[in-house]
Order: structure tokens, then C-alpha cells, then sequence
């Protein structure tokens, strides 16, 4: 059985740095409640109307292909992770396709919707993929352009100082070497969907909105007659409702992160007969700094084993932990034969982890 073998990495952050005074600017807001809270020092916001979060993902994936040392035409396989696509449909998958100029169609694309988790989602596929035989060159990308879909104004201000854009790619290649996926581990709970959403557009979202704690301003009631798309239909109540915004219980999600990150971390380990100790670098999903040092204290990491980049980025969602992988690897701290441990908590709720050799 071929191993899955991290070929090459790649990451592009647009050139536009906003920081923390600039948004007290727009909403209210300061540098040190984002600092205190979050860690966030700046974040990275695209050029409006520059680039889709196509054309950021096709930046990053250009730097992996070549650092593989393979051509666009070599990959068999795509496999896009996103929240933050350029159409409702089809997803990025086969964009990115086209942006790489592969006009073969021996070839398929994939899109996956698992938000923080989407990467790691993403590379348990293309580890399954490579592992049975099915494909040798798998490109896996996570990209994110947040800042066109956020709330600015001082009621969306808890989620909105939260997110960046940017995009991390891979090659993952079929080999016989003994580097690369060790093992993957992915976990759901439904229960909590709401928790961290947005609802539109979506088919359901006006039969939901009546349910959810704290939606209740939110209410609408469609006009069958008059708006035949329903929950797709772009009408005065959604703009003003702002229920295409991120919706998130932050305290939430900050508990359940801190118990399930740890837990997926560790299962991954101990299926290889590894513990916390063994691991060269650990890399969390970038949510906020103070959940990643909270998961460092209970798994007794020093820092020079954890790689947080989200000072300078900010949540770039399915992107955070292919942009700190590749960043780490560009800055030496992740070298060849090292034991790597990537997880992620996020929106379902999701929670995964993958280990793996580089
Ligand atoms: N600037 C200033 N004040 C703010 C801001 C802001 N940007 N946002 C909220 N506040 C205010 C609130 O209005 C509230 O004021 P009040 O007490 O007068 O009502 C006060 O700060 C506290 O608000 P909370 O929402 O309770 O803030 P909390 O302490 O929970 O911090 C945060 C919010 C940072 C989101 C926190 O809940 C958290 O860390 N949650 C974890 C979730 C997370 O980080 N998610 C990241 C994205 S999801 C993912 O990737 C998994």
C-alpha cells in the first residue's frame, strides 16, 4: 500500500494588512479587547474586486505544484476546502481547475463544506484515495475570503475582528517511502449546528431562523407567491436581518474547542503508539490564541512546538492550517522526518486531527 507523502506546500496571504486600530475605524471596538481576547494583532483582507477566493487558492496551489516538482497537468485529483466559495454553486473545485490551465478531464474536483475542519476533512479523503490506489497526485487546498461576507458594524464587531483571508495548498503524492499520513481522525456532533452558522443563503434558513435561542429579530416571513426562491431569494428582511453574517455562540464553541481538541489530538497518537512527547510540531487549527494555548498547557507542549500564526492572519478558517504549515515549514521549523500533529475544531460542530511524518 502507498504511503501519502507531503510533496510540496504553498501559501498566499494578500498584501493588505488591517489591524486592529483600523477596524475601531469602522466599529467599536479596540486594539486591546481583540489582543486580550483572541491574540489577534492584524489580519489580511484582499483587494475588493482583485481576487475570488479562486484565484487566492490558485496562488497557493501554484507555489505547492512547484515545490513538489510537478506540473498543474501531473495532479489527478482536486479537493477544495471552503466556506467561503465563489458561487453557491458549482464549488471551487473545478474553478481552481480551470485557473491552473488543466484542460485534461482525466481529472476530478472536490468540495468540501467542513469549515475549520475542512483541511483536515480534506486530507483523510485524499489519504483514502492515495492509500487505495485510486490517485498518485492529489492537490488539497484550503481558502478563505472572509472579509467580503462579515458584519462591520458594531453588532457583528464579536465575529467579524475574528477573520482573514488567505489560502495553504498541498500536493500530496503516492510513495513507498515511510514518510507521510500516519492516521486521521474525524468526529461530528449535529446537535450544536447553529452554534456556529450562517443560515444564508440556504434553503431551510427561514424555517430555522424560528427555532434558534436569540434569532427571534431575526424572524421572517416569506411571501410564497411573491418570492418563489424562498431561502435563496435575496430580499429587503435578509439584508436587513444581516442573516447571510456569521452567526457564533463564542463562549460555546470556545468550551467545547478546549475539551475536543485535546481529546483528537490524543486518539491520533495513541492509535500510533505515540504520545504528546514525541511530537516535533503540533499545529491547531487557528481559531484564537487563547485556544491554543490552552490546548498546549493541558498537553505540557513548550512553545517552540506549537506553531501559532494567528497574530498576524487572524481565523482564516479551512486556510489556517495549511497557511501555519507551510509558513513553518518555509521557516525551518518543520523539517523532514518530523512527527507533525494538525487538528481542528470548528462549526458542525467538527473536530479532526491528522498525524503524520513529513
Ligand atoms: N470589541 C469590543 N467589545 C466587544 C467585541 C469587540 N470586537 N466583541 C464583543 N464585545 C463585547 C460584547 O458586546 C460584550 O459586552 P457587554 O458585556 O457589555 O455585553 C463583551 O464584549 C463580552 O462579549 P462576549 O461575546 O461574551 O465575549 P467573549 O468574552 O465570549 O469573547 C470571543 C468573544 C473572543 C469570540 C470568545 O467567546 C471566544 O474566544 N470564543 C471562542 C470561539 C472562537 O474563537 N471562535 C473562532 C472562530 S470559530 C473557530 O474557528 C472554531
Amino acid at each position: 500500500m502507498p504511503n501519502t507523502r507531503i510533496a510540496g506546500v504553498g501559501h498566499h496571504v494578500p498584501e493588505n494588512i488591517v489591524t486592529n486600530d483600523d477596524l475601531t475605524k469602522v466599529m467599536d471596538t479596540t486594539d486591546e479587547w481583540i489582543r486580550e481576547r483572541t491574540g489577534i494583532e492584524e489580519r489580511r483582507y484582499v483587494t475588493r474586486g482583485e481576487d475570488s477566493t479562486t484565484t487566492l487558492a490558485a496562488k497557493a496551489s501554484r507555489k505547492a505544484i512547484a515545490d513538489a516538482g510537478i506540473q498543474a497537468e501531473d495532479l489527478d485529483f482536486i479537493i477544495f476546502a471552503t466556506l467561503s466559495p465563489d458561487y453557491y454553486f458549482p464549488g471551487c473545485g473545478v474553478l481552481l481547475q480551470r485557473e491552473l490551465g488543466i484542460t485534461k478531464t482525466e481529472i476530478g474536483a472536490l468540495d468540501i463544506r467542513n469549515q475549520c475542519t475542512g483541511f483536515v476533512y480534506g486530507l483523510s479523503v485524499a489519504d483514502q484515495f492515495i492509500k487505495s490506489g485510486m490517485y498518485k497526485n492529489i492537490l488539497l487546498v484550503g481558502a478563505e475570503i472572509h472579509s467580503y461576507g462579515l458584519d462591520f458594524s458594531t453588532a457583528g464587531r464579536s465575529v467579524s475582528v475574528i477573520f482573514g483571508d488567505g489560502a495553504g495548498a498541498v500536493v500530496l503524492q503516492a510513495s513507498d517511502d515511510d514518510t507521510g499520513v500516519i492516521n486521521t481522525k474525524l468526529h461530528s456532533d449535529g446537535t450544536h449546528a447553529e452554534k456556529l452558522a450562517v443560515l444564508h443563503p440556504g434553503m431551510h434558513a427561514n424555517v430555522l431562523i424560528n427555532k434558534i435561542d436569540g434569532f427571534d429579530e431575526f424572524l421572517i416571513n416569506f411571501d410564497y407567491e411573491d418570492q418563489p426562491y424562498g431561502g435563496l431569494f435575496i430580499n429587503n428582511e435578509i439584508v436587513d436581518t444581516k442573516i447571510y453574517a456569521p452567526y457564533m455562540e463564542g463562549q460555546a464553541v470556545f468550551k467545547k474547542a478546549v475539551q475536543k481538541f485535546p481529546e483528537v489530538i490524543m486518539e491520533g497518537l495513541a492509535a500510533a503508539g505515540y504520545g504528546p512527547g514525541d511530537l516535533d510540531m503540533f499545529i491547531p487549527h487557528q481559531a484564537n490564541l487563547r485556544i491554543s494555548q490552552f490546548v498546549q498547557r493541558l498537553m505540557k507542549l513548550p512553545d517552540d512546538k506549537v506553531y501559532n500564526n494567528i497574530m498576524k492572519y487572524g481565523n482564516t478558517t479551512a486556510a489556517s492550517i495549511p497557511i501555519a504549515f507551510s509558513e513553518a515549514i518555509e521557516k525551518g521549523k518543520i523539517k523532514r522526518g518530523d512527527l507533525v500533529s494538525l487538528a481542528a475544531f470548528g462549526s458542525g460542530f467538527t473536530w479532526a486531527s491528522a498525524l503524520l511524518r513529513y
